[in-house]
Parts: structure tokens; sequence; C-alpha cells
């Protein structure tokens, strides 16, 4: 049914694995739809009681958007993309039922999204998670630059995304970004024993949690003339593919060189 994910389900815990490892499990837009899928089964489905959500192979959750996707859109076309990024991780945000990821190596850009998205997140020793947009011409595109900031606080949010810093286990764990620190071998077992604690608690209770504490987190859309964080955050990344640094640090990355920005 899957072609970018594998599924399975045990004991009420449905593990998500995104499973692209030679191309480091980059979102490309069948992972998207493959991944909307899979959480349409986590809500509709009463056996599924929680989620893991994680990445094949040793080396990668994650490793952002998929790049070879960017070259040619216009700025309409990135804001849908952004748009589509969003929806589906807006989705997994406001499951009743808790997502939890496991995150098995890098989780970058959009990888690092898709993990703050979930509920709350558990690590590998060998984790690294940034947002390393800039290196692109880009930002974040898919809530980074609004749940970075709500999980790490506004100085280290700009800090982190102005610089593409990548952020190691200890650093991740100090910041507030992961919960557990562990080995890759205990990873999904130490991630599975606390989502078993929370399937032994009321799942209405556990539903009102999730919506409450969403509910606290959100930016403030006083600003802005009205527009969320988010909503501006979609039309930012459009603005961006228009820009010859984007096409620029697209283009090195694929050619793998180090990019020349102008600042047109
Ligand atoms: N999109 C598309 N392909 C990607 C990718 C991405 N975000 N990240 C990695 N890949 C691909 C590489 O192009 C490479 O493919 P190839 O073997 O066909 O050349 C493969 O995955 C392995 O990656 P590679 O770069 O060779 O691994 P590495 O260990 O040398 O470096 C990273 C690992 C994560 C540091 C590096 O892949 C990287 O910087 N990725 C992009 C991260 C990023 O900018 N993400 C934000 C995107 S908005």
């Amino acid at each position: 049914m899957y072609t970018t994910i594998v599924t399975s389900l045990d004991d009420g815990i449905f593990t998500i694995t995104i499973n692209r490892p030679d191309k480091l499990n980059a979102l490309n837009k069948q992972v998207f739809t493959d991944l909307d899928a899979a959480v349409d089964e986590v809500y509709n489905n009463a056996a599924i009681k929680s989620a893991i959500v994680t990445g094949a192979g040793p080396k990668a959750f994650v490793a952002g958007a998929d790049i070879t996707e960017f070259s040619g859109l216009n700025k309409e076309e990135a804001m849908e993309l952004a748009r589509r990024g969003q929806l589906v991780f807006f989705k997994i945000e406001n499951s009743k039922k808790p997502f939890v990821a496991a995150v098995n190596g890098f989780a970058l850009g959009g990888g690092c999204e898709l993990a703050m998205a979930c509920h709350f997140r558990l690590c590998s020793e060998n984790a690294k998670f940034g947002q390393p947009e800039v290196n692109l011409g880009l930002i974040p595109g898919y809530g980074g630059t609004q749940r970075l900031t709500q999980l790490v606080g506004k100085g280290k949010s700009m800090e982190l995304q102005m610089t593409a810093y990548l952020v190691d286990a200890n650093e991740a764990l100090q910041l507030g970004l992961v919960n557990h620190v562990t080995s890759s071998e205990n990873l999904l077992e130490k991630t599975r024993a606390i989502l078993n604690v929370i399937m032994g608690k009321a799942p209405i209770a556990i539903g009102k949690i999730i919506e409450c504490v969403n509910v606290a987190a959100l930016s403030d859309s006083s600003f802005n003339n009205g527009k969320s964080g988010y909503a501006k955050e979609i039309e930012a990344f459009g603005d961006c593919f228009i820009t010859e640094d984007m096409k620029e640090g697209t283009a090195a990355f694929l050619e793998k060189r180090k990019a020349n920005f102008t600042g047109k």
C-alpha cells in the first residue's frame, strides 16, 4: 500500500518508518502522500492507540525535504509545497493519540520539523538536529520557524536557524529539543516503554492534554495583520524561491560544492 514508508502495529503502537535510506529518508512528495495516509490510519483505526515516527537505516531519521524537487519551483508552487507539509505536520500535532519521534540519526530541515511536530522526541546518541535551510538560500517551510522557537526559545531558535548549526544529542537534551537520549539499539524499546505508560492512562484525558498544550504553544496571530506565524512562514518560504541565492544554494548542494551567495 505504501511505497516510501513502512508501517507496523504491535500492541496498539503503530510504527511509521520513513523508508528511503539511500536518500537519508528525504521527504519527497510521495513520502508526504504516504505519511498523510498513515496519519489518517492513526486517526481512524481504533486498534491504534499511539504512534512512533522513525527513519530507516542507521544514519538518518530524515535529512530534510527532498532538495531535488526544489528546482524550477516558482513562488506559488513553493508556497503550495510549504502549505502541504504544514498540513500533514499539523495533523500529527493535533492527533488525539500520542505521536512520538524516535530520532535515529540526522533530523535536518524537514526532518527536524517532522520530529518537532510530534508530541515529544527521543533520540539515539548519534542524532543530529538542525535547520540548515540558510545553506540553500532558504528558510524552514514546514513549521520550523514556529515550533523550534516554541521548543528552545527565541534566542536559540534565531541562532540555530541563522547559523545552520547542527545540534548533537546531548545538546538537544539540554535545549529541551528531546526528552531522552539512548543508544541506537534501545531507542525503539525505550520509546515503546514510555508509550506503554501513556497507554495505561485515560485516552480522552491524554487527548485533552495534547489539545491544551498545543493551545499554549500557539503563536500569537494578532501580529502580522492577523496572519499566524505559520502563514507568514509559507509566504516567506515562497519569497526565497524567487531569489538567485536559492537557485545557487540548491544547485551547489546537488553539484556537491560550496554555495556562493550574492544577496540577490
Ligand atoms: N534531499 C535530497 N537528497 C538528499 C538529501 C535531501 N535533503 N539529504 C541527503 N540526500 C542524498 C544525497 O544527495 C546523497 O544522494 P546520492 O548518493 O545520490 O548522491 C544521499 O542522500 C546520501 O547523502 P550524502 O550527502 O552523501 O551523505 P553524507 O553523510 O555525506 O552527508 C548530510 C549527510 C545529512 C550532512 C548531507 O546529506 C546533507 O547536508 N543533506 C542535506 C541537509 C539539508 O540541507 N536539509 C534541509 C533541506 S531543506
